[in-house]
């Protein structure tokens, strides 16, 4: 069996207003009119051998997970529920925990739920491509294809080739490389990005991480031991998972295993990481705008326009990101939207 195993617990904070530690922007319809954790489960549809979704989120999103499921008509396996945020790591080690409770080894399909993927057949026939691999016990990561020497991602070198058809060994991986790397990476053919998805048997990633992280695996353990079940909810044990070390599945595992492969994937792939990537991949109409809401718009040109709430006119600005919410209003040049990150930061430590 196939289960997927989706991470939604992180806070998105790139994509502020929008995104807040109370609603993060997985919870958005952000590329469509489903949301990106219900995408995130719909392109999936297809898939042989596919078991409902087992979801890892923030306990006070419970409500949000579970009725967005219930829009589209999916029974989850589960949903667990962290205290708070130990990043993903150890989300994977609860998932691969309670997926094996009762005896079974399924294929995990680690999922973030904030990616988009415009081609989801391409990305279904990667899955499928790396059952095999998987099966018999490696690593499977999926890379995304180059198009740029973006320094925002990780990159991960293949040992061998490229093969779309066949999981290649991993040679190492490089975390946010400098422009110049970057394109020696880029003209090379043998560098992915990291995508943060991953296909490995449940029992596979629980060895690996006995060997590599045990410390956090105990965690872990305890804090599903002192489980309590309520509807379809799991609650894992406050203090047990503070314990825990905050550590990424990438820095705890992928990037120390031998045991991990990499399937270059090639599907439109976005991590919708800020505005200014959410305005690259979306429709943009002829002179480049992309607006959403209650917008009216007068010779602009390259900009992003939202409003939640009240009517936001655009009058021959260009390159500007403009998101309006009730209590706050984002104006940014589209260049430096990721920098909103560090507004995010100032703002929490006044808080
Ligand atoms: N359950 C749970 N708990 N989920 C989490 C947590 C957590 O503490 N932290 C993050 N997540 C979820 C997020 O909701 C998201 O779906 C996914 O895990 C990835 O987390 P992000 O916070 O979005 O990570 P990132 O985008 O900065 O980096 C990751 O993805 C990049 C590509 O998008 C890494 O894997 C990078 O190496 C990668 O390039
Ligand atoms: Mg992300």
């Amino acid at each position: 069996p196939l289960l997927p195993v989706i991470l939604c617990g992180g806070t998105g904070t790139r994509l502020w207003p929008l995104s807040r530690a109370s609603y993060p922007k997985q919870y958005w319809a952000l590329a469509g009119e489903h949301t990106l954790l219900q995408q995130t489960q719909q392109r999936l549809q297809g898939l042989g051998q596919l078991q409902p979704p087992l979801l890892i989120c923030n306990e006070d999103h419970r409500f949000i997970v579970a009725e967005q499921m219930r829009q589209i008509g999916v029974e989850p396996s589960g949903i667990l529920l962290e205290p708070m945020g130990r990043n993903t790591a150890p989300a994977v080690a609860i998932a691969a925990l309670q997926a094996t409770s009762k005896g079974e080894d399924p294929l995990l399909l680690v999922l973030a739920a904030d990616h988009v993927i415009q081609d989801p057949s391409t990305f279904r026939d990667a899955v499928d491509a790396g059952r095999d691999a998987a099966i018999a016990g490696r690593l499977v990561t999926f890379g995304i294809v180059p198009t740029a020497p973006e320094t925002g991602y990780g990159y991960i070198e293949a040992a061998a080739g490229l093969d779309p058809t066949t999981p290649v060994p991993i040679a190492r991986f490089v975390e946010k490389p400098d422009v110049q790397t970057a394109e020696t990476f880029l003209a090379s053919g043998r560098f992915t990005w990291n995508s943060g998805m991953f296909l490995f048997r449940a029992s596979a990633v629980l060895a690996e991480m006995e060997r590599l992280v045990p410390e956090l695996l105990n965690s872990c353990r305890a804090a599903l031991n002192n489980d309590s079940a309520d509807l379809e909810f799991l609650r894992l044990d406050r203090e047990s998972f503070a314990n825990c070390p905050n550590l990424a599945i990438d820095v705890a595992v992928m990037e120390k295993t031998s045991l991990g492969s990499v399937l270059p994937l090639q599907a439109g792939w976005s991590d919708v990481g800020s505005w200014g990537a959410l305005w690259e991949t979306a429709n943009q109409d002829a002179d480049g705008n992309v607006l959403r809401g209650q917008v009216i718009n007068e010779g602009s040109r390259n900009c992003y326009l939202r409003s939640e709430h009240r009517l936001l006119v655009g009058l021959g600005i260009e390159n500007l990101v403009v998101v309006e919410t009730d209590d706050a209003v984002l104006v940014a040049h589209r260049d430096r939207a990721q920098e909103v990150k560090k507004i995010v930061n100032q703002l929490q430590a006044r808080n």
